[in-house]
């Protein structure tokens, strides 16, 4: 098992509605489902993953502050937080470990709010508009910062 394996997967505001979602951009795959999508990559990949989601920015941001010592490494998908939630943005800097951003749709090639990522410039790398699949590369980016 590698050393540096544990991964804070975290998905911000109304992630846990998909499926209920607009299809054409997320698919048809529930939260759930996703979640499970993600812990078989992390097992493929010798990773360790753990599962936060909520509603309330106020939660993700603490969630932020309480990571150092418990993670090695997080995926971020904070939903629409991503594209104006400076907050969010000053908590990932606090939390100081590599990150990957992760979006289901393509967010460049959606409208012109979604193009600007407030978090981008702290991540490692931006996985958008793959899908699931996107989390398998997220995962993939951050095994290799972890542990070249
Ligand atoms: C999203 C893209 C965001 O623009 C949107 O607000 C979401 C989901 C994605 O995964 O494609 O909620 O982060």
């Amino acid at each position: 098992m590698r050393s540096h394996n544990r991964i804070e997967v975290m998905h911000g505001v109304n992630l846990d509605q998909l499926g209920r979602r607009d299809l054409g951009h997320y698919g048809g795959l529930t939260f759930d489902r996703l979640e499970q999508t993600i812990q078989g990559f992390a097992t493929e990949l010798g990773l360790q993953v753990r599962f936060f989601q909520t509603n309330a920015e106020h939660e993700f941001v603490e969630h932020l502050h309480r990571i150092e010592g418990l993670a090695d490494g997080i995926v971020l998908n904070p939903g629409a937080w991503t594209h104006y939630a400076w907050a969010i943005h000053d908590a990932l800097e606090i939390a100081a470990l590599p990150a990957v951003e992760v979006h289901l749709s393509d967010v460049q090639q959606r409208e012109e709010w979604r193009r600007r990522s407030v978090v981008a410039d702290l991540c490692v790398a931006t996985v958008s508009g793959r899908g699931p699949e996107g989390y398998r590369d997220a995962l993939t980016r951050l095994r290799e910062e972890l542990d070249p």
